[in-house]
C-alpha cells in the first residue's frame, strides 16, 4: 500500500486505547495542544487488553491504529501501555515501516520512563495490568538507559474493570490497599507509577490518600508535554498535521452507559 500522507497538512493526532481509560489522555493532551484534530478510538469491544495473549494485543492494536489511519490520522500515540509494551515495536518495524512510511505511531511507557528518571526517583513501585508487568518494559528500558532507580512491579488486572465501569471510588480504595500490601512486602517506596492509563482516574485519591509522598506519576500529566516536544523536535511530523479544533471518539462496541461513563472520564465534559 502506498502511503498517501505526502506533505499535505491534513493529518488528525488519533489515540487508541483497549477502552475508555486513554481518554483522560485525550482530554489532557488536548487540553496543551487545543488546535490539532484529535480522532480517539477505544477498542471496547476487547477490553481488556491487559490480560490478553501479545498475539491477541498485536491484532486488536493494529486493527485499532489502522482504523485512525483510515479516519486521516497521521500520527497515532498508544495510550494505552499494554500495547505500548511489546506491540508498539512490532507495528513500528513492520506494518508501519512498509504500509506508512510517512506516518508515526508513538506509546506511552518511554515517556513515562523518562519522566521517572527526571523525577529523582530511587525507589519506585509501578501498577500496570498484568501483561505490562509480564513484559518487563519499564524495567529493561530503565536498565538500557542506566538508570539505578529500584523498581518494583505490581499486576493490578483487577482495577481496568473497575474504572471501565465508572466504580472509581472501589478502584481507587482497592488500589491503596494493593499499594499497602507492596510497600510492607518491599519497604518504603519515594513514587508511584501509574502504569494504565485508566489508573491517571485513581491519581486524586491516591494523593490525597499519601499527601506528598510518595509522589504519584500519572501518565495524563507526562503526555501533553511529551508530545509537544516531540513536535517540536519533529517539524516534518508536525507540519502534516491540521489544525481545526476537531475532537471524535469512536469505540468498537457501545454499552448505553458508556456515554455517562465517558463524560466522567473526560470530567465532566463530552468533547
Ligand atoms: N489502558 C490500558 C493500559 O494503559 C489497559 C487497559 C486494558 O487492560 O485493556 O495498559
Amino acid at each position: 500500500m502506498q502511503d498517501e500522507m505526502n506533505g499535505s497538512n491534513d493529518g488528525k493526532i488519533g489515540l487508541f486505547d483497549s477502552g475508555l481509560g486513554g481518554l483522560t489522555i485525550l482530554k489532557a493532551v488536548a487540553k496543551d495542544l487545543p488546535l490539532y484534530d484529535y480522532v480517539f478510538f477505544g477498542d471496547t469491544e476487547h477490553l481488556p487488553l491487559g490480560d490478553k495473549t501479545e498475539e491477541e494485543i498485536y491484532s486488536y492494536t493494529k486493527a485499532g491504529v489502522e482504523e485512525l489511519f483510515r479516519r486521516d490520522c497521521s500520527l497515532v500515540i498508544i495510550a494505552c501501555n499494554t500495547a505500548s509494551a511489546e506491540t508498539l515495536r512490532r507495528l513500528q518495524d513492520t506494518f508501519l515501516a512498509t504500509e506508512y512510511p510517512e506516518r508515526r505511531i508513538l506509546g506511552v511507557i518511554i515517556p513515562t520512563i523518562e519522566e521517572l528518571i527526571d523525577s529523582g526517583a530511587k525507589s519506585a513501585l509501578l501498577l500496570a495490568t498484568k501483561r505490562t508487568i509480564e513484559s518487563s518494559k519499564y524495567e529493561k528500558e530503565l536498565e538500557k538507559s542506566g538508570s539505578n532507580i529500584t523498581l518494583h512491579s505490581v499486576a493490578t488486572p483487577e482495577l481496568v474493570p473497575m474504572i471501565e465501569e465508572g466504580k472509581l471510588d472501589e478502584a481507587a480504595e482497592a488500589a491503596v490497599a494493593i499499594i499497602k500490601v507492596q510497600i510492607e512486602r518491599v519497604g518504603e517506596i519515594d513514587t508511584i507509577v501509574l502504569g494504565c492509563t485508566h489508573y491517571t482516574k485513581l491519581k486524586d485519591a491516591l494523593r490525597r490518600a499519601y499527601g506528598v509522598a510518595p509522589t504519584i506519576l500519572s501518565q495524563d500529566e507526562i503526555i501533553p508535554h511529551k508530545l509537544t516536544s516531540y513536535l517540536d523536535n519533529h517539524p516534518e511530523i508536525e507540519s502534516y498535521l491540521s489544525r481545526n479544533s476537531t475532537r471524535s471518539i469512536h469505540l468498537s462496541s457501545h454499552r448505553p452507559d458508556y456515554d455517562q461513563i465517558a463524560a466522567e472520564l473526560l470530567g465532566g465534559v463530552m468533547m
